[in-house]
């Protein structure tokens, strides 16, 4: 029976762009809205992007623009971030729209009626960055933990929601309802938060401080902003109180976060619910950071990933696929665009892409491309068979638990399983031998119908392979990713199966790198015999220049300023220079310099070449060293040249 589903992303702050950590999330909620709707459930998916505070205003103000400038341009690379990843949400909602106001006040005016709001003075602890009062027990070394500042003593009149009364009645909901936060550390977590009794929670900010926020609907020498504002978007994005969607998908509310922001989410939010007389959200979804050399990837960090850096050097599925197997969902994961690379290679160029072509490939040569008969004959396919009929209920199973890591690891079981089949089979052998002809259909359908199966389980996680595959075997893929189609068997004899080009080319090493591999193993190849010689001879000549041709280049000495590692390959830093305007250059010398050796050195550039972005980081220019036996050196000059003074 099909039912209904609604998912929703945190909405991110607008003093950021996107990086990988939101991409993240919302493509978990991307991939479980595409897994409901494929097994049939009716299912809206929410995300947007939260507005006001302090901290929009502050980068406003950076940018020199109003904060609604601000917030309109930043919310829109949002909103257009999304269908890079092929993350097509149903709403995106924005704080500052005029129906969230609405709905804002509406809440306030509702709780303040039944007097669960309070006016008094409070003294504490506030962090900026996370737009509230910290406890003691929260800070590590009196810091912020997420922020790394300490946070700001504070004193002043506000409004405070009433929070405490309801304790006794969240334990008990959280006790009763085991699926209510997960993984389970989480809601253990939350469950030992409430061991102390819970301080009341501010919602408001004087105007006199703070205009960009949402007016009290009874006071207006206060706004309300931060959580009383963000929480609600997950009602307003259905219309609440009177909408259609409020009544269709309220009662089936899932929630994606990371841990930051876990005490609102697991408290605040289910408290607030509650006051309101609605029933808190289904469940709440809990995973972990995204780490670069174990910080948390985040802006006041600076070492961002952006998902259109992914996107554009490994496409949209196989970034997808990335971000989905390398986090286990609940814990920290690790970015290394190295690990991508040998994920990518090994899973979907090799084991993946590899099945599939050698199937389909044998499939044209031993029966033209059209599918045999399924004789249900013992032997490797038959035990593949068997797998693949095992491993759908378990693949949903862990679908609907958020494992889909874990989802994703049973299905490369599953082909690999079919890549030993095909080994064991021997196909080609079988082909060899007339009285063997029902044993070689038997394996090219086992073959076939693991793959049709395999790509509508991949279909969340990455729609358009799931799209090739299942039409190269003249299927329609808008009606074969359902849940009808996880059966084994509903690959009909004389279906016709299309070749298509690789699903995913291995990613081998850059032109470049691949360039010096070669000139590498030439040197070390020593005597060469006199034909290489000759060889090399034409190509020398055939590379010299003329003068017109070495006046294109303008050569110009520069000042490295600062050098820091490239955030996204080991092998490169990143040099902001002087010659004399400021430019940055991306240097592939990381392996041979280090960034403090670097600075304050007077070098020798390119200073024309068309910038080219190298890993996501636009280089303007290019370094000059000499390379020996001994390894790089630097092309340095009198130190009294000013940077800018051109080579000639
Ligand atoms: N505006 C609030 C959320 C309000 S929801 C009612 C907010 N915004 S945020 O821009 O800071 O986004 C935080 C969320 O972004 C995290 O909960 C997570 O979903 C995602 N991530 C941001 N950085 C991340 C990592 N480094 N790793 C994983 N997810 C991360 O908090």
């Amino acid at each position: 029976m099909s039912s209904r589903f609604y998912i929703t992303t945190p909405i991110y702050y607008v003093n950021a762009e996107p990086h990988l950590g939101h991409a993240y999330s919302t493509v978990v909620a991307d991939v479980q809205s595409r897994f409901h709707r494929l097994i049939g459930d009716e299912t809206f998916f929410l995300t947007g992007t939260d507005e006001h505070g302090d901290k929009i205003v502050q980068a406003a103000e950076k940018m020199g623009v109003s904060p609604k400038e601000y917030t309109d341009l930043i919310s829109d690379k949002f909103r257009k971030t999304w269908p890079l990843l092929n993350i097509h949400p149903d709403r995106f909602i924005r704080t500052t729209d005029p129906q969230h106001i609405a709905t804002v006040q509406r809440v306030l005016q509702k709780v303040y009626d039944q007097g669960d709001i309070e006016f008094r003075e409070y003294e504490g602890l506030y962090c900026f960055g996370c737009e509230r009062f910290l406890i003691e027990r929260e800070l590590e070394d009196g810091k912020c933990p997420d922020h790394k500042v300490e946070p700001t003593p504070l004193k002043e009149k506000n409004y405070f929601f009433l929070m405490s009364k309801y304790q006794d009645w969240l334990i008990d909901h959280i006790k009763s309802h085991p699926d209510f936060i997960g993984p389970e550390r989480y809601r253990n977590e939350v469950l030992s938060f409430l061991r102390d009794p819970l301080d009341d929670l501010c919602i408001s900010r004087p105007v006199s401080r703070l205009t960009w926020g949402v007016p009290l609907p009874f006071d207006e020498n206060f706004v309300t902003y931060v959580w009383f504002d963000a929480l609600i978007n997950y009602l307003t994005g259905l219309d609440y109180p009177d909408g259609e969607n409020f009544s269709k998908f309220w009662p089936v509310a899932n929630h994606v976060i990371a841990k930051d922001i876990l005490k609102p989410h697991g408290i605040y939010w289910p408290i607030m619910l509650h006051a309101i007389g609605l029933e808190p959200y289904k469940a709440l979804h809990v995973h972990g950071y995204w780490k670069i050399k174990e910080e948390k990837m985040s802006k006041s960090l600076g070492n961002i990933i952006r998902p259109g850096w992914l996107v554009e050097e490994f496409g949209v599925d196989a970034t997808r696929y990335c971000l989905m197997r390398e986090m286990n969902f609940g814990l920290d994961a690790s970015f290394s665009h190295e690990g991508f690379v040998t994920r990518i290679n090994a899973d979907l160029a090799n084991d993946l892409g590899n099945l599939f072509s050698r199937s389909v490939t044998m499939l044209h040569k031993f029966r033209k491309g059209i599918v045999p008969p399924e004789r249900g004959l013992e032997g490797p396919q038959a035990q593949l068979r068997d797998m693949a009929r095992e491993i759908i209920p378990q693949w949903k199973k862990l679908m609907e638990e958020f494992k889909v890591h874990s989802a994703l690891e049973m299905l490369w079981r599953l082909f690999n399983t079919a890549n030993k089949a095909i080994d064991s089979a021997a196909p080609w052998q079988l082909a060899k031998d007339e009285t063997k002809s029902e044993a070689l259909d038997d394996i090219l359908y086992c073959l076939m119908e693991t793959l049709r199966l395999g790509g509508v389980m991949l279909s969340p996680v990455m729609p358009d392979t799931a799209k090739k595959m299942i039409s190269s075997m003249g299927l329609d893929p808008e009606s074969e990713i359902c849940d009808e189609a996880l059966l084994w068997g509903r690959l009909k004899e004389g279906a016709c199966v299309e070749k298509i080009p690789p699903l995913f080319p291995r990613i081998g090493p850059s032109k470049k790198e691949a360039k010096e591999a070669k000139g590498a193993k030439k040197k070390s190849q020593g005597d060469k015999t006199k034909k290489m010689d000759k060889k090399e001879e034409d190509k020398n000549t055939e590379n010299l220049i003329t003068i017109d041709d070495f006046a294109k280049i303008e050569l110009k000495v520069a000042e490295i300023v600062s050098a820091e590692k490239h955030p996204n390959a080991d092998r490169l830093l990143k040099l902001t220079v002087k010659a004399p305007e400021e430019r940055t250059i991306v240097a592939g010398i990381a392996e041979h310099f280090s960034p403090e050796e670097l600075v304050g050195k007077k070098v020798v550039i390119v200073a024309n070449l068309k910038p080219v972005k190298l890993r996501g980081v636009t280089s303007q220019g290019m370094l000059l060293v000499a390379k020996d036996s001994s390894g790089l050196h630097l092309l340095s000059v009198d130190p009294e040249t000013e940077p800018g003074a051109k080579v000639s």
